[in-house]
Order: structure tokens, then sequence, then C-alpha cells
């Protein structure tokens, strides 16, 4: 829902994106609250209706910052971690620890540790290691933890191959057919500092269809149903992660969350009532879809080069750096020029980023209105894996990032500084 105010500027949350740009500076991160309040909400809605036992658990890998995991505690989400980076995040943002899952294929002693200190909620277990690990350190402490075993599925979505995760060459999870998964649940079961409670898998990300998702739901209730007959273990939650596609271009046509979340529920309940197993707890972890479409990245543009023949390139003052995306997936998005976003388009430009590379081109092809330098763009969905995985790739400052609600605006990231780009370095002084 991109707005345009009597000014005729895109306005986001209810504030003039301009206004953003010269208060904030650009490259600016902005996020518009109310839109990520409304996705949880509508993930959450669909299981509601069906009565099903569930977590929609805030994938936060899309985007970690003490303030969003604020908002998802607001709204009585559960969020998912995947390092010590984003879990102490969650700690100094005050989320309640009960509602955290911790993920990750090679999690290290010390980010269990904090883990455990802090009583998270589940723990992903991803393989032999991992079980061997956290039985030393349970040991240990003391403790007891809820636990779930992440198995590959062997389901690959229809998605870009770069993301996917859900293939049986993947190193994410316990492998099916081997019969690794079988004794990774052994393992747990037999001891008694681990709470077994469910199965994870995960098949991918920016998935259009529901196809994939059913497909998981009835792999994890095969597993389930085999675990019960097999060991006498009763599975009370399936976790089907995340995945959920979402609109960056006009040829992209995701699902609703309510149109994934219903498919889901349905497999799971009618794949259960065949199995003979009581309807189990469904868990999604939905990242892309919650953030994505509320974020925006705003530029301003500087210099321009027109080649006879091809695209002219506009450059601008961020790139690769906060945005690797199109560098790395080739991925598109859709930028607008915030002063006019309705004015009429007169040329295809390249956006490209101030980085050093030939390939920081944040846009290949985009139509726009007549541009000059210092007008400002908003590139449009850049809310999940854009801040998250920026970097400081030629020693450019990462961004500020802004939240807007309400038609207010507050910092919630700052800007890094020159003098933060050598803030951790020591001179040499061996010789
Ligand atoms: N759960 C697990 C176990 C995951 O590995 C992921 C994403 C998610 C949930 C959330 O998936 P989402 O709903 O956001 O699609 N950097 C890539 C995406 C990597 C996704 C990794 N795992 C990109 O920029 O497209």
């Amino acid at each position: 829902p991109d707005q345009i105010n009597s000014q005729g500027h895109l306005q986001i949350g209810g504030v003039d994106s301009l206004t953003l740009a010269e208060q904030y500076g650009t490259p600016l991160v902005v996020y518009d609250v109310a839109q990520i309040r409304e996705q949880i909400h509508r993930f959450q809605a669909v299981f509601e209706a069906n009565h099903v036992q569930s977590e929609v658990s805030y994938a936060s890998k899309a985007f970690a910052a003490i303030a969003i995991y604020q908002v998802v505690n607001q709204e009585h989400g559960h969020i998912d971690v995947v390092s010590g980076g984003e879990l102490m995040t969650a700690i100094k943002a005050g989320f309640p620890m009960d509602r955290v899952t911790f993920h990750g294929n090679n999690k290290s002693e010390a980010e269990l540790r904090l883990a455990l200190d802090h009583q998270v909620g589940m723990i992903v277990i991803d393989n032999f290691y991992e079980i061997e690990l956290l039985s030393r350190l349970l040991d240990e402490l003391d403790l007891q933890t809820p636990v779930m075993l992440r198995i590959t599925p062997g389901i690959s979505a229809h998605t870009n191959e770069y993301i996917q995760t859900g293939q049986v060459d993947s190193k994410f999870g316990f492998d099916l057919g081997s019969g690794q998964a079988d004794q990774a649940l052994q393992a747990v079961l037999s001891n008694p500092r681990f709470q077994m409670k469910g199965i994870h898998a995960h098949i991918g990300s920016q998935i259009f269809e529901v196809a994939g998702f059913e497909g998981v739901a009835n792999k994890l209730v095969e597993v389930a149903k085999h675990w019960q007959s097999e060991f006498n273990y009763q599975t009370e939650i399936l976790n089907v992660g995340g995945g959920f596609g979402i609109r960056y271009v006009e040829n992209d046509h995701p699902l609703a969350p309510e149109e994934f979340v219903d498919a889901i529920v349905k497999a799971v309940k009618k794949a259960a009532k065949v199995a003979k197993i009581p309807e189990p707890g469904i868990w999604i972890e939905p990242g892309r879809s919650i953030v994505g479409p509320a974020g925006y990245n705003l530029y301003t543009v500087g210099s321009r080069k027109d080649i006879p023949g091809y695209n002219p390139f506009l450059s601008v003052d961020g790139g690769m750096g906060d945005n690797i995306r199109p560098a790395l997936y080739e991925a598109e998005y859709e930028t607008v020029l915030a002063k006019d976003p309705a004015a009429e388009n007169v040329e295809t430009v390249r956006i490209a980023g101030k980085y050093c590379e030939s390939g920081d081109i944040l846009s290949r092809s985009q139509a726009l209105p007549k541009t000059e330098p210092g007008d400002v763009l908003a590139m449009l969905d850049t809310g999940a894996y854009g801040f998250a995985m920026a970097s400081n790739y030629n020693r450019n400052p990462r961004p500020a990032v802004v939240f807007v609600e309400n038609g207010q605006s507050q910092l919630v990231i700052q800007r890094e500084t020159w003098e933060d780009m050598v803030r951790l370095d020591l001179p040499y002084e061996l010789n």
C-alpha cells in the first residue's frame, strides 16, 4: 500500500518520505510498522479461526534489531534466532525467552550456553554433534531444555536455487532415508534432559505455491506416525518452517498469508486423520513475508552515465552494502521517484550503487520519470534480507533504520559513521 500525500510525495506510515530523507539522511531504511503488525496478525488469525495450537515465529534473520523484537513481542509473536548476536539482541529487547526458538546447523558452545543460561523456549537440534554438545552442557548446568529435531524433508520448493534448503543434499537437518532421523530421535528420547517436542523442516524461501507446504506437512505427519508406531513417541508440534513469497515486481504472484496457512492447516489435519495420530500443533516461521513489504530503502541520486545504445546508469548513494540481493541473487525490486511516484515515466535506467564493483547494480531495468541529482528514489519491499545482510564493503557506513507509525518516525538503528569504520582497528606494532 504505497501512499501519495497531498503534495504528491510518497508517504510511508503517514510520514512524507522526503521529510524522512531530509531528517535522517540517505541511504535510509524505513519500516512501516503498521504493515509489520498487520502481517503478523494475518498469519495468527488463520490458526485461531481453525482452533489450532500454533506459533507464528518471526524468522528474525530477515531483519533483527531491538525495535523489531519489541514490535513482535507487542503482537504476542514468537521469534527464531540463528546466532548469539540475534539472541543477544532479543535479550536486550526484553523479549520473553520462552518464546524464542534457536536454530542453526553449527551452533557454537558459547551460543548454546547463552541460550541455556537464558532458558530459551526451544532449541531446534540439527545434527549429532549438537546432540552430544547439548547433552554435555545440560549435564554441566544441570538443566533440561525443550527441543525439536530438524529433518531434511527431501522436498525442494520451486524457487531460486540459491536459497533452497529442503532437498536431500542439504547441510541442514537429519536425513530421513538413511535412518539418521530415527537415530537422532532415539538419542534424544534416551536423555531425560531433552524434552522432545516436535519435528521441524524448512523447504526454501520466496515460495509462491502451496504444494511445497502441503508436501512438507504430509512428510512431517508421516515421520510423526512412524515415530509413534516405531518408538512410541507422540509428536506435539510440527514446524513447517517459513518461505512464504512476497511480491517484489509485477510478475510475482504470491498467495496471501491466509491461503498459505489455510493449506498447511488442512494438509496437517487431513494427514493426521488418515495416519490416526492426534492432531499436532503447527508452527510456522515467516521472515520475508513479515518485514519485506514493510521496508523501503531511500537513496539520493548522484551521477549519471549515458552510453549511446544502452540504458543509462543512474547512480545512488547506497548499493550492494545495504542491499546485496540484486548482486547475489539477481533479485528484482521496483523503485519510485519519491517526490512524484505518479509522474509519467520517460526512460528506463539502470540504478547503480556507489560500490567499486561493476556488479553493484541495484536495478537492471527501472522505468522512471525525469530525475536530477539530489532527487530521492524509494526502492520498495526491501525490508527482508536487505539491512540484515548489509556489509561495510569499501568501508562504507551502514545506513540508519527508522520506524514509522501513525504519522510519526523514530530512529531505531543509528547510521554508522566514518569513525565507526575504524572503531575496531588496531595499529600494527610488532615492527
Ligand atoms: N525458517 C528457517 C529454518 C529458515 O532457514 C528460513 C530462511 C526461514 C524460516 C524464513 O524464511 P522466509 O520466510 O524469510 O522466506 N537471504 C535470502 C533468504 C535466505 C533464507 C534463509 N532461511 C534472500 O535474501 O532471499
